[in-house]
């Protein structure tokens, strides 16, 4: 079988191979503790779920426009104007199958050959995977654990060239949990200004945080007009099963996003969207609920992995992953996770899965229970003490 040359740039998202991995050892009868994967392990809220059903029953089962249903589009108006201190309207918005989805469109329609594409190391793995299936260049920004898990803006300014065509931001981070706050997006803001390209903000766990406010790059001034916020549902409704998310653009994009919808996906499921517009509308106790339990897990498994010799873990500021300081134990990372699946029983991914600055780090999700996260921490641990 002879592929396109594209398809050997293509990357992938080891949590599914991680996944993978732990089923087939589920399958001999193993146990394994699963904290490879990230999404919350919370049930979608109730009335969020019957608003999807009976958009089934109230016929929302045809095609619908490729820029999502208009009052989907409103609600997502309304919600980022308000949450980001921004003015935006329908015609910004581009309701998808999740997330990921705004990633690919965006790079598609800015990127290829010759441009540069600036991403955080580490950081998720399909922004650099897309900029490659294009044809650009990635040009790392490394996420370092001694600023918290953020980049100093003077980093960021180093790697700007004529050649660099779009910058990746992501906060709250996946897979460290930093954070950018209102000072260091002012910061990014001054080094981008003068500079011509476009910026990606991954904005996906902007409701999963535990102190501090979320502020995003678009309300900087000047910047609006060539930002594109990703945002969804996935993450803050637990509804990663839906898929369902979206991107604001600046109105002069629009037209080429809406034709890459067509082209890739025709339209995003109808019920599903409608089960977005009462997830907008509707209570938000569930999301308050679920981030304080959440918390309550990020404290539990950070004060365990820190009790362990040889591991040290900073407190994440947001979204819902440990990225703890594994050199230590004296392995290279891909070797540990493995042979913490292996041996110990638990699903978890080497931080280089994330990029080259991800060596010496393991990722955990603790969007899992209390007695699950005990069980990992207790295997690790025995696992760590024949390492040391
Ligand atoms: C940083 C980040 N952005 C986007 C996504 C994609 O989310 P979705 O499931 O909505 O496609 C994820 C999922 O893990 C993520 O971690």
């Amino acid at each position: 079988m002879k592929l396109a040359d594209r398809m050997s740039r293509i990357g992938t998202e080891s949590a599914f191979d991680v996944l993978a991995r732990a089923r087939a050892l589920e399958a001999e009868g193993r146990d394994i503790v699963h904290l490879q994967i990230g999404e919350p392990d919370f049930d979608t809220p109730a009335h969020v779920t019957e608003a999807g059903i009976q958009a089934l029953r109230d016929g929302y089962t045809h095609y619908v426009p490729a820029l999502g249903i208009p009052a989907l589009r409103d609600v997502i108006a309304d919600y980022i104007s308000k949450t980001r201190g921004i003015s935006v309207g329908r015609q910004n918005v581009c309701v998808a199958p999740g997330g990921k989805p705004i990633m690919f469109w965006t790079i598609m329609a800015l990127c290829q050959e010759g441009d540069e594409v600036i991403v955080p190391d580490p950081s998720y793995p399909i922004y650099e995977s897309m900029a490659r299936v294009v044809g650009a260049k990635v040009v790392p920004l490394p996420i370092l654990e001694e600023r918290n898990f953020t980049f100093a803006a003077e980093d960021l300014a180093a790697r700007l060239t004529p050649r660099t065509k779009l910058v990746v931001l992501n906060s709250p981070a996946n897979p460290t949990g930093g954070m950018l706050d209102k000072t260091d997006i002012e910061a990014v803001a001054d080094v981008l200004r003068d500079h011509d390209c476009y910026i990606l903000s991954d904005e996906i766990y902007s409701r999963i945080l535990y102190s501090g406010e979320h502020y995003s790059v678009a309300a900087e001034p000047d910047l609006l007009d060539r930002t594109i916020i990703l945002d969804g549902f996935s993450k803050t409704y637990a509804m990663t099963g839906w898929r369902l998310g979206y991107g604001i653009f600046p109105e002069d994009l629009m037209p080429h996003i809406d034709r890459l919808a067509v082209n890739s996906v025709s339209c995003t499921n109808a019920a599903t969207q409608m089960a977005g517009i009462a997830a907008l509308t509707g209570p938000q106790d569930c999301v308050e609920r679920m981030v304080e339990e959440i918390e309550r897990r990020r404290d539990y498994i950070v004060d365990g992995l820190n009790a362990i010799p040889g591991i040290t873990c900073q407190k994440p500021l947001g979204a819902f992953y440990v990225f703890p300081n594994v050199t230590g134990l004296g392995l290279p990372s891909k070797v540990l996770a493995d042979r913490i699946l292996a041996e110990a029983g638990v699903a978890l991914l080497s931080g280089t899965a994330f990029g080259g600055y991800g060596e010496g780090y393991l990722r955990l999700s603790y969007a899992n229970s209390i007695p699950n996260i005990q069980k990992a921490l207790d295997r690790i641990a025995a696992l760590a003490k024949t390492l040391n």
